[in-house]
């Protein structure tokens, strides 16, 4: 994509950190790639309401949310489905430099585009997280009927079926989601924000109930 030239953006006198300290909380991304039917949405919801318990602000950015709006007009083709990511990281982006923690469900099938956002973000504020579900258990599952659909002839290019899927190489967290109960993950998920220094500990949640200072 070519980038339009005359153009100076204003960075204004606030900064991320003052943005984070006005909030309380760090930005970051957790980034949930997967199958369709793995349980991205799921496991993105109860992360945010998770988060919410201890008063981190968060929003969930969906695949299937975004494709109603920002994203109408793209379909599945490779360069749709580039173009869909690239889009989502760059609002990624936005809400963590807004000290937002944002929760990008989206299949991003593309590893080379999931690297572009973890750049794009920064790496210490990028949470890759990998819902390994067999393609098999996703089948068997198939909440919205698609893949039925996609082995019906269908719907062209379904990814597992008739377009490719590249596992991430080294995410930062893999949830087995065909196997692990979705509390059991986002347990994990909140155990590595908090390794990381992206989440508070329980006392947050006192906080939040009770407003903060
Ligand atoms: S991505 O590949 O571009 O990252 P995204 O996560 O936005 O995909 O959208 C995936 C959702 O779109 C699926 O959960 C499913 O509901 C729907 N969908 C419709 N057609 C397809 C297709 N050909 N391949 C995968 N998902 C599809």
């Amino acid at each position: 994509m070519s980038t339009p030239t005359n153009l100076h953006p204003h960075d204004g006198t606030m900064t991320a950190e003052d943005r984070e300290r006005t909030l309380g909380q760090k930005g970051c991304v957790v980034w949930l790639t997967g199958l369709s039917g793995s349980g991205k949405s799921t496991v993105a919801r109860a992360l945010e309401a998770r988060l919410a318990s201890l008063g981190v602000a968060c929003y969930v950015l969906d695949g299937d949310g975004l494709r109603t709006g920002l994203n109408a007009g793209l379909g599945f083709s490779d360069a749709d489905r580039r173009e869909n990511v690239r889009r989502a990281a760059e609002v990624a982006a936005i809400l963590r430099d807004a000290g937002l923690v944002a929760i990008v469900s989206l299949i991003s099938p593309h590893a080379s585009e999931r690297d572009r956002a973890r750049e794009l973000v920064g790496a210490d504020r990028f949470v890759e997280v990998f819902l390994d579900a067999p393609l098999a258990a996703c089948e068997a599952r198939d909440p919205k009927g698609l893949y039925a659909k996609a082995r019906a002839g269908e719907i062209p290019s379904f990814t597992g079926v008739s377009a490719p899927y590249e596992a991430p190489s080294r995410p930062d967290v893999v949830l087995r989601s065909a196997e692990e109960g979705v509390e059991a993950c986002v347990g994990r998920l909140l155990a590595t924000l908090r390794e990381r220094g992206l989440a508070p500990g329980d006392e947050g949640a006192a906080d939040a109930r009770g407003g903060r200072a």
